[in-house]
This record gives structure tokens, C-alpha cells and sequence, in this order.
């Protein structure tokens, strides 16, 4: 028997699918007023792709894909993120002709082979945000502001939105030269990825988790001290309003993010104390993009939060989750003459709205009463017997144990108007 998930995966069981369900429903709920409409792009792309977006000296390409060939001997990629897929469609899509901005959101599995941790899976979930067509401060500030009120409205307490500008290819140019210059004469104190980052990437070690590094970089100059005028401008007035809509933010220099598609503004939302993995969500805008992936220069700019980490969020930090669905109505047999009409009533009383249920185990009327209060239902509508013989049925309110006797004709009405306060 085969009974082991692959590592990094999980499997999400009915108590916890309503609480990934109402994570998610919060999100659309908030696309919807902010206006942004949904995408759905393949779960797998041609390996290129993320190649030339996401950037090839980037952990995600160089170690974290899942890249197979397919029976075609294509080489195709899980998709480890949702931002180059997007691009891609509105490329590929024209969505470019029509009106912009083009605002888009997704949600979706997203899959990077790295070590499984608390918070860190092989097999993630997103729920993302983007706007291409307009350079405009103020689409990085909106995204920034709609992620932070999809975070207040979930429970959340106590985040750390940092924010930082890195700047168009020119200042990084100027900075990668600075921050060789800075970091050559302790280079052999550098950790090994920092080494070969210097050559390759070296706004990456501005960011590296190891301690040693991280105390080395700490009076490195940063993409703040290499903003031309014109970047400066743009995260001024992101900065302006966010200010505008009260929004507290940190400013981090060395915040650059591990895609190497970003351009301008670049934020991230931690959790003080969830350990290692405390980025909730994350983003910034990728002007450059979209002209990677062979398309006329288009600028762009959006997030992805993780929808794991905030329900490990959300959990830890005791924030609401909506109660269990329970069935409003159990239909339960007295007798052989009750069992033979519970299945009509069940399917009647479902055509009329309510949620509803029966034994399939043959069990006894007691053993159905059990179970209709194990299962929650508010109702048990018990068939059988003299009432049955009249068109009625004795119906309990399982929560204050009291019983009637309501017509068959018209019963989830009764129901209704009875039990659950509803009136047509
Ligand atoms: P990212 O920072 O790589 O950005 O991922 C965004 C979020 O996804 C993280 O903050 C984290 O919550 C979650 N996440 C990432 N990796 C894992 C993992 N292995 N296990 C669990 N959760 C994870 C992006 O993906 C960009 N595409 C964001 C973006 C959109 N930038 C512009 N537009």
C-alpha cells in the first residue's frame, strides 16, 4: 500500500478546507472591490520562461524548479511563482491592446523544490495580484494597501511591512560595482553562496540569512544610496501614499527580494516570532519583465501571499476562522415504512435549499439520532410510524431538544419558518 504524501506536500482535510476556503473567499471578496479580475494560467510553463523571468542566477531557477521532460522531450517547468505566467497571458492574450491598467489576481498551487519546513513546502499556495500597463506610484501603493487590508480583515496583528526601492537596471549597475568594491577585501568571510553571488548577483547578499553575512552587509551600501532622480521620485510618492492612507511601513535597504525581475518599489510582510519562514506575502513592481519575455517595453508591479503561512498565522495568533458547514437536516427512519420515504424527503428538502442528510449504514433510529448529533445537524426529521400515516413527521430541534410534528407538504418550509427563522 502506498500511504506517504511526497515530502514538502499536504494534504488539506475537511476541518482545515474551510478555513483555507474562507482565507480565500476573503481574497476575492477584496479582488472584487478593488477590481481586479481573475487569471488562470497553466500549472506548468515552457522551462524558459522562468528562465528569462524569473532570472537564471535566482535560487528558485538555479536549485528550486521542478523541470522534467515531457513525453515530447520539452522541458517544462511546475510553476515555482505566478508573476511570469501572467506576463506571459497578457502577452501571448493581447490583453495589452485593450484598456489598461490590466489588473489580475490568482490563487493556485506553486511548486519549488527546497527543504520542507515549518512554513516551507514543495507544494505552495499563492494568492497574487498584478497590474500591468501604468508606471503609476500610486498601483504600487494600492496593491500594498489591498494586501495589508486582506490581512486586517482575516485577524491579523502585529505585521512588519517593509518597503524599499531597487531602483531601475542603471542604479543597480552602479550599486552591484559599489557593493563588490565593499565586500572584496572580506570576501573569504562571505558564506559560500555569498562568494559566487558577488560575481553573479550581488544585491543577493545584501539579503543572505547567514548571520556572518548579514552582520558584513550591515554598513554595505544599499539600493537607497544608488536611486537616479527619477527613482527616488517614484518611491517618494509611494511612500506619500501610503502615508496618505495611514499605512505604517519600514523602510529596508536591504530588502531586494530573490526574483531578478524587480524594478522601483520592492515590499515584503513579516511576522515577528513565526521562526525562519516569517514572510507572509511579498512583491514589488517588474518594469522590465514583460520586455524580457520578448514583448514591447510594459510596466508592471504586484504581489503573492502565502496562503499556508497566513492560516499558521491566523492559528497561532488565535484570529477567528467561520464555524464548520453543518447539515441543517438529518432525515432519519423509524421503521421500514420511514426508510422507504427518506430518500424522497431528503431530495425534496435539498430542492428547497436546505442542506441535508441520511444513514447509509442501515443503523438503528438510536444510532441515527447519534449520528445526526455527531455530524452537527441542526434538525433530525423522523419518519415512520402513525405520523407517517397522517403526511407527517416528528421533526427535533437538536439544540433545544424540543419536538413537533410538522406536515410532509410544505416541510422545509415549516422547517424554515420554525427552526431557522426564515420567512418567504
Ligand atoms: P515570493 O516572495 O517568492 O514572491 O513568494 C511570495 C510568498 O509566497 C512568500 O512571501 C511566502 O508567503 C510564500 N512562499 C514562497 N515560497 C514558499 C514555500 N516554499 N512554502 C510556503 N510558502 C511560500 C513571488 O512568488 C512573486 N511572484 C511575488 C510577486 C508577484 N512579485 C510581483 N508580483
Amino acid at each position: 500500500m502506498i500511504t506517504a504524501r511526497p515530502r514538502g506536500t499536504a494534504d488539506v482535510l475537511p476541518d482545515d478546507a474551510g478555513r483555507w476556503r474562507h482565507v480565500e473567499e476573503t481574497f476575492r471578496q477584496i479582488c472584487r472591490e478593488y477590481n481586479y479580475q481573475e487569471i488562470r494560467t497553466p500549472v506548468f510553463e515552457h522551462t524558459e520562461l522562468f528562465e528569462r523571468g524569473v532570472g537564471d542566477t535566482t535560487d528558485i531557477v538555479e536549485k528550486e524548479m521542478y523541470t522534467f521532460r515531457d513525453r515530447g522531450d520539452r522541458s517544462v517547468t511546475l510553476r515555482p511563482e505566478g508573476t511570469a505566467p501572467v506576463a506571459r497571458a497578457y502577452l501571448e492574450n493581447r490583453l495589452n491592446a485593450g484598456p489598461q491598467p490590466v489588473k489580475l489576481y490568482y490563487t493556485g498551487p506553486m511548486f519549488r523544490y527546497d527543504r520542507p519546513q515549518a512554513g516551507r513546502y514543495r507544494q505552495f499556495h499563492q494568492l497574487g495580484a498584478e497590474v500591468l500597463g501604468s508606471d503609476d506610484p500610486a498601483v504600487d501603493a494600492e496593491l500594498i494597501a489591498m494586501a495589508m487590508d486582506f490581512y486586517g480583515r482575516l485577524g491579523l496583528r502585529d505585521l512588519d511591512l517593509h518597503i524599499n526601492s531597487v531602483g531601475c537596471p542603471r542604479c543597480r549597475s552602479e550599486l552591484r560595482l559599489r557593493l563588490r568594491e565593499f565586500f572584496r577585501p572580506v570576501h573569504d568571510k562571505l558564506c559560500v553562496n555569498c562568494r559566487g553571488r558577488l560575481d553573479k548577483n550581488p544585491l543577493r547578499v545584501l539579503d543572505c540569512k547567514v548571520e556572518r553575512c548579514d552582520e558584513l552587509a550591515g554598513n554595505a551600501p544599499t539600493t537607497i544610496d544608488c536611486l537616479c532622480p527619477d527613482c527616488e521620485k517614484h518611491f517618494g510618492r509611494v511612500k506619500a501614499c501610503l502615508e496618505g492612507l495611514g499605512i505604517p511601513f519600514t523602510v529596508n535597504g536591504r530588502l531586494v527580494r530573490g526574483l531578478d525581475y524587480y524594478t522601483h518599489t520592492a515590499f515584503e510582510v513579516m511576522v515577528p516570532d513565526i521562526g525562519a519562514q516569517s514572510s507572509i506575502g511579498g512583491g514589488g513592481r517588474y518594469n522590465g519583465l514583460v520586455e524580457a519575455l520578448g514583448g514591447p517595453p510594459t510596466p508592471g508591479v504586484g504581489y503573492a501571499l502565502g496562503v499556508e503561512r497566513i492560516i499558521l498565522t491566523m492559528e497561532r495568533q488565535g484570529a477567528p476562522f467561520p464555524a464548520r458547514n453543518r447539515p441543517d437536516v438529518f432525515v432519519a427512519a423509524a421503521d421500514p415504512s420511514g426508510e422507504e420515504k427518506a430518500f424522497g424527503v431528503l431530495f425534496a428538502l435539498r430542492a428547497e435549499g436546505l442542506s441535508a442528510d441520511k444513514d447509509y449504514l442501515g443503523r438503528s433510529l438510536k444510532a441515527q439520532m447519534k449520528l445526526a448529533g455527531r455530524i452537527g445537524c441542526r434538525f433530525v426529521v423522523i419518519l415512520g410510524g402513525d405520523e407517517l400515516k397522517r403526511g407527517a413527521a416528528a421533526v427535533r430541534d437538536m439544540a433545544g431538544g424540543s419536538q413537533v410534528e410538522l406536515r410532509l407538504e410544505g416541510l422545509s418550509r415549516e422547517i424554515k419558518k420554525w427552526g431557522l427563522g426564515i420567512r418567504d
